[in-house]
């Protein structure tokens, strides 16, 4: 069956802005987050593997979102869970987006998969609380979901946004300046390593960290690190967690400031520039640039 992308993004898209804490005023998922800015500037490891200028020299201005994945925009940074991040590279080849979160595995790998998803968590109308018999009969049924929910169940508090690696999931693909396709993933791995708190203080506020630790030392620093797979790895399935593969540090982002007044601003994993391609069987990241844009569009509306 051919999966209608439009339609199913548009009803999981109706499904996230259905959930009591959605804000029309603001994104579907990852609702809460902070932005700052600063620069990429790449190591020269991928110059023979891709023809992306900004991944080979020079430096790019950035754009990074930090992020708690659910739709309240009012949750509490102590709330145990992933978190996200989301960097825009705009080059002169056009606009590259670097869109991850610090689980190891997505919990789907199509669309209708997430619907079920959804459904299996939305609160029981006799309690108004999650059934986890139902949340216990998805997993059963979709065994590709088990890294995913393990890290779910195993996710800690963060000491910073700036102290978690943060995995891109899909495969996409280098495209070498002579030739040559190769697929890989990329994480950003934080320069002074992963923290996490056991006890976050009364009103601990990953924002407030991030302003003050970019105020001054300790920095905030990402290597982008690039799994470099082969074509045996499994592609179109951001559920299946990749086997050890080498890596290649392509560069180092660098956070500078708190960023000024760049909303509303939407980061969509699909842009990509020559030299990066996207996968065609993976029917989540289609999904993703739709619902994105049907989520931008609410939230830039203006409300009656
Ligand atoms: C079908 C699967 C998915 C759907 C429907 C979905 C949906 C959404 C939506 C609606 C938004 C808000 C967009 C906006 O208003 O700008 C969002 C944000 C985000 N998503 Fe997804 N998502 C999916 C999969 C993923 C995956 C696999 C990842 C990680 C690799 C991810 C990471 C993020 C991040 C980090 C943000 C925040 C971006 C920002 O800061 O603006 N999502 N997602």
């Amino acid at each position: 069956m051919t999966t209608d992308i439009d339609a199913t993004a548009a009803r999981i898209h109706d499904a996230l802005r259905s959930a009591p804490s959605s804000s029309p005023s603001h994104r579907a998922l990852h609702a809460k987050g902070t932005v700052a800015e600063g620069r990429f500037t790449p190591t020269g490891e991928l110059a023979d593997m891709t023809s992306a200028a900004h991944l080979v020299d020079g430096s790019t201005p950035a754009v990074v979102r930090f992020s708690h994945p659910g739709a309240d925009p009012g949750v509490s940074d102590a709330v145990p869970s992933a978190r996200g991040v989301a960097v825009k590279l705009r080059t002169a080849q056009g606009t590259h987006d670097l869109v991850a979160v610090s689980s190891p595995a997505f919990l789907v790998r199509d669309g209708a998969s997430f619907l079920e998803l959804l459904a299996a968590r939305s609160p029981d109308p006799a309690t108004g609380a999650p059934d986890p018999g139902r949340m216990l009969a998805f997993v059963e049924a979709h065994p590709e979901s088990l890294p995913a929910v393990q890290a779910a169940m195993g996710a800690r508090v963060p000491a910073s946004y700036a102290s978690l690696s943060y995995n891109g999931l899909h495969t996409f693909f280098l495209v070498g300046p002579y030739g040559g396709r190769r697929p890989f993933r990329y994480s950003w791995v934080p320069v002074g390593g992963e923290h996490f708190l056991d006890a976050p203080a009364e009103g601990f506020d990953l924002a407030t960290e991030l302003a003050d630790r970019l105020a001054g030392p300790p920095e905030a620093a990402f290597d982008l690190v690039v799994h470099l797979g082969t074509p045996d790895d499994p592609t179109g399935d951001p559920t299946a967690v990749w086997p050890e593969r080498p890596v290649v540090v392509a560069g180092r982002l660098r956070l500078d400031r708190v960023a000024g007044d760049v909303e509303p601003i939407v980061f969509d994993p699909t842009n990509v520039t020559p030299g990066v391609e996207l996968d065609p069987d993976d029917e989540i990241l289609q999904l993703r640039r739709v619902a994105y844009g049907l989520s931008y569009g609410v939230r830039t509306s203006p409300s009656d």
